[in-house]
């Protein structure tokens, strides 16, 4: 066994060189990836879903997270809840993974029945003395932002949620995400490690050279660029994407939608994010091939089609809110080379389908870029896992963020004990 794979997880971390990538046993190893589920997906708080998942009451959403699985519930009051998905008689799985509507929770065992707020309602063979008042579900921790659902499986939940909820609320509220519908929604299996799904997300290095479809509306300068070196061509795109944005900025101020960065992504923060409200490039509308909105029912009460691309980072999660529509996608941890990635596309609940929107004009950038961000993700997975591999270079102008999530994730293990 080579001596460094026996190297603490710790180590490894620390060892990383400030601005250069991490080294590939902490994308490889199964001890890593079981001490990342513990404390970044059972214990910090992580995206889940949409309010739109669980529209009725007595609609379900299934989420398994490792060997957690959570109950997301709607109840008879409207109310969104979530529940640990263990039945409190023997511990067997109330629902599958996916959707579902019920009147009740009936665990399909011994047919234990729980309402939608948990409590449970019936049991038989279990006597007269049997306190079933003492044997609700499980709750689990749920805040809901704007329409976004957010867990956290740990006993104690980490605070800073409060500061997610209140940077986040009022720039989604006109959106108003919490009676969207969900017109698509896509499930894809990255071949690599969740960090690298991340280490991908958080920078546009990678967005000129392989997502034609995204950058037609994308700015990849929004997440840095190095003069140095430019073309001519070069310079004159920069000049016009700095006048767009003066000018976009300064007309959403007239209009009092808030469009500055907040960045919650250093090491002394446990809930990781941060959000702006980015310029759409070309007709200025949203993330489409044309660059124009691909439905013509506004979400919200949005009353101008060039809002802009709210975008909104956590430590597991992307999101994009445009004028007519928005695409919330989350990862979920499935083994060392395997991270599952949701994507939901939200538009207007009366937006009435081949009506105001065509779904195939909807989902076409965000079904291409994560597709080839799939890709992109495997081949550097597999590279990492290479006896070759040495972690090479960050560029500090175009992939700080990387470096950003990088020290981060250290800081959180260390908190953490590791
Ligand atoms: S395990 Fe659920 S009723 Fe027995
Ligand atoms: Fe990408």
């Amino acid at each position: 066994m080579p001596a460094q794979s026996t190297q603490e997880h710790s180590v490894l971390i620390r060892n990383r060189k400030p601005w250069h990538g991490m080294p590939g046993e902490l994308f490889g190893r199964q001890d890593v990836f079981e001490t990342d589920l513990d404390i970044f997906f059972y214990r910090h708080w992580i995206l889940v879903g949409v309010t739109a998942d669980v529209p009725e009451p007595g609609d379900v959403s299934t989420i398994d997270i490792g060997r957690a699985s959570i109950l997301i519930v709607r109840d008879d009051d409207e109310q969104v809840r979530a529940f640990r998905n263990t039945c409190r008689h023997r511990g067997a799985r109330l629902k599958e993974p996916g959707k579902s509507t019920v009147g009740m929770l009936v665990c399909p065992y011994h047919q234990w029945t729980y309402d939608l707020s948990g409590e449970l309602r019936h049991t038989s063979h279990m006597g007269t003395e049997f306190e079933s008042k003492c044997k609700s579900l499980r709750p689990v921790h749920l805040k809901v932002v704007g329409g976004l659902i957010f867990v956290c499986l740990s006993e104690e939940a980490p605070e800073d949620i409060a500061t997610l909820e209140s940077t986040m609320a009022p720039r989604l509220a006109p959106y108003d995400l919490t009676h969207a519908k969900i017109a698509f929604e896509s499930e894809i299996i990255e071949n690599g490690n969740w960090k690298l799904v991340l280490e991908n997300n958080r920078e546009c290095y990678h967005c000129a050279g392989t997502h034609p479809e995204l950058t037609a509306s994308f700015l990849p300068e929004d997440f840095g660029f190095c003069e140095a070196g430019l073309t001519e061509q070069g310079r004159q795109a920069l000049a016009e994407y700095r006048t767009r944005i003066t000018a976009a900025n300064a007309s959403w101020d007239r209009d009092g939608l808030i469009s500055s960065p907040v960045e919650h992504l250093d090491t002394d923060v446990t809930t990781l994010f941060r959000t702006q409200r980015l310029v759409i490039a070309g007709h200025g509308e949203s993330q489409t091939m044309d660059t124009k909105v691909a439905s013509t029912r506004l979400l919200g009460d949005a009353s101008r089609r060039d809002l802009g691309d709210t975008h909104l980072w956590t430590h597991s999660s992307w999101s994009h809110v445009m004028s007519d529509h928005a695409v919330i996608s989350y990862c979920i941890p499935l083994a060392p080379d395997k991270t599952l990635v949701r994507s939901k596309w939200l538009v207007h609940p009366d937006a009435v389908e081949g009506v105001d929107y065509d779904v195939e004009t909807l989902k076409a950038v965000w079904v291409a870029t994560n597709a080839q961000d799939a890709s992109l993700v495997a081949i550097t997975h597999q590279g990492t896992q290479d006896p070759g591999y040495e972690p090479g270079p960050f560029s500090q102008f175009t992939e700080s963020y990387v470096e950003k999530f990088s020290r981060w994730y250290a800081a959180r293990l260390a908190a953490h004990g590791v």
